[in-house]
């Protein structure tokens, strides 16, 4: 009859060792450094062996060669330079061959290039690359608050790779068993974007897209009316706190005295840089990344239809700093630490795999007129096209 309790005990103790000794479980030597006063509880703990790997996936590639910024200027000599057009020819080559190791070492310049016709923006990943150029840019003369002199540029988010490792979308909620389950406000599946937790696991549109306040925190000790926000916000921004962690691989000690997670006064100077972090992202993705949404194929958007957006992950890969603070920025000063022009072509308008010129408006030039006359056989007509649309 009792015959169940060494059953249930076996069980029990199998368990127990299955979640010692399984997957996600860190496992000693663990590294403990102390960030604040003794007895704050300000610590943060790392995982030895996990650092060593990432300490070889963050090694800066070399510039190619070392590029001579004089001589005639890349507008001058090419056809249909709309954002490089200062650098010298030197300076643009090498800037060409970097971005080759960076985003496409295997295909090639033809990643982006039809090798007949370099000056035409047929190739999607053509026009895609001069916003991210533009991106880039942005961050590292506005954002300085957040990239510091370190900066960034187009392998701190890409490692290369066409699609960084690290990006977020619209995930897909499974569809709610009716009742009271009606609302389940993105709960209990696996939060992917969200340190895999039960955590809410949509929430970084509002956060790293939209502008929602990040505030749930009572300033008082007894309820007065005054603050609003209830369990559903607070793991809203709890899911958000996951994903920054496990972006940047730290604890929130890193940012925050547990004791009062509001209080700036008490928080490490890490939160002030997350805080134009999170300001960064928002711009990355509401005026770069949604904008390119009609030149990216269905194939590079998420099951909503959403472009992969950029979280704190896409640059931080893990690290605190990313590349360990490494600056890759002194060999691209001209190509990626000013900005060119920052008009915008109109992207609803791109058909990819014509011969065209995507440009801002008034800037279509005697170029277009070539080089649409030139292939004027490949040009869809208006009206086929409407009818794919
Ligand atoms: C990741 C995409 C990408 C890759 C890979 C790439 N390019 Fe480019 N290339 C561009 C973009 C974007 C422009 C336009 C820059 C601008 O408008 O300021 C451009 C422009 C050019 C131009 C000017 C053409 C003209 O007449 O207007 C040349 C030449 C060129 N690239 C050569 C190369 C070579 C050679 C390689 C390989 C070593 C290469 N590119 C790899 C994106 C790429
Ligand atoms: C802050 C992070 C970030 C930086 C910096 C960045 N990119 Fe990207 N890039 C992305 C993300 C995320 C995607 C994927 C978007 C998607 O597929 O919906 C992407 C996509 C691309 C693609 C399209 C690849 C394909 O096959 O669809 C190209 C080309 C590209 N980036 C070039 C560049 C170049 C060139 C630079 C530097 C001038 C650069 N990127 C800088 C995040 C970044
Ligand atoms: C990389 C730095 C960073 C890490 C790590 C981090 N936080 Fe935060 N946290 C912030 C910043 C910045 C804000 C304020 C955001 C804003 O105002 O836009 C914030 C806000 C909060 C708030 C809201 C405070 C208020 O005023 O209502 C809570 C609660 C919070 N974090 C909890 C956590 C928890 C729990 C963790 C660990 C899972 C964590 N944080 C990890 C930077 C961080
Ligand atoms: C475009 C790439 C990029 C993105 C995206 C990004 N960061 Fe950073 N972050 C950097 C760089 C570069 C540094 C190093 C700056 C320096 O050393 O001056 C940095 C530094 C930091 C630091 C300071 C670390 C320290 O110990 O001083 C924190 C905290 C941080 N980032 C948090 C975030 C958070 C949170 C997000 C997402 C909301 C984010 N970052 C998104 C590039 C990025």
């Amino acid at each position: 009859m009792k015959l169940w309790i060494p059953f249930a005990v076996s069980a029990g103790s199998l368990l127990t060792i299955a979640s010692f000794v399984g997957a996600g479980w860190d496992a000693p030597p663990v590294e403990t450094t102390q960030i604040g006063y003794r007895g704050t509880g300000m610590y943060i703990h790392r995982d030895v062996e996990n650092q060593e790997a990432l300490k070889a996936a963050n090694v800066v590639p070399a510039a190619p060669w070392e590029a001579d910024p004089a001589g005639d200027r890349a507008r001058d000599i090419y056809e249909n330079v709309q954002v490089l057009g200062d650098l010298s020819d030197d300076q643009f080559n090498q800037f060409m061959a970097s971005i080759t190791e960076w985003i496409s070492p295997e295909a090639g310049c033809n990643y982006c290039h039809n090798p007949e016709n370099l000056a035409s923006d047929e190739v999607y990943q053509k026009v895609v690359a001069r916003r991210m150029i533009q991106m880039t840019q942005a961050i590292n003369v506005d954002w300085q608050s957040h990239v510091g002199q370190v900066g960034a540029t187009c392998y701190t988010c890409h490692r290369g790779q066409a699609i960084p490792v690290n990006y977020w979308y619209e995930d897909l909620e499974p569809k709610p068993a009716g009742g009271m389950t009606q609302n389940r406000a993105g709960q209990n599946v696996v939060a992917k974007f969200g340190g895999n937790s039960s955590l809410p696991q949509n929430v970084l549109k509002d956060y790293l897209l939209d502008a929602k306040q990040i505030r749930v925190h009572s300033t008082t000790a007894l309820p007065t009316g005054t603050n609003l926000n209830g369990t559903k916000e607070t793991e809203a921004t709890w899911s958000l706190m996951m994903h920054m962690s496990e972006s940047l691989g730290v604890n929130c000690t890193t940012c925050h005295n547990s004791r009062a997670f509001n209080a700036w006064d008490e928080s490490p100077p890490q939160r002030v840089t997350a805080w134009h972090g999170i300001r960064m992202v928002r711009d990355i993705n509401a005026n770069y990344m949604v904008g390119l949404t009609p030149v990216f194929p269905d194939t590079r958007k998420g099951p909503e239809g959403d472009v992969f957006k950029v979280g704190c992950a896409t640059c931080h890969a893990g690290v605190q700093k990313p590349l360990y603070g490494v600056s890759m920025l002194q060999d691209y000063v001209d190509s990626l630490a000013k900005k060119g022009p920052t008009d915008v072509p109109d992207f609803t308008t791109y058909q990819p795999g014509t011969t065209q010129r995507m440009a801002p408006a008034g800037q279509s030039s005697a170029l277009q007129t070539k080089l649409t006359s030139e292939t004027a056989a490949v040009v869809l007509p208006e009206a086929s096209q409407t009818a794919n649309d």
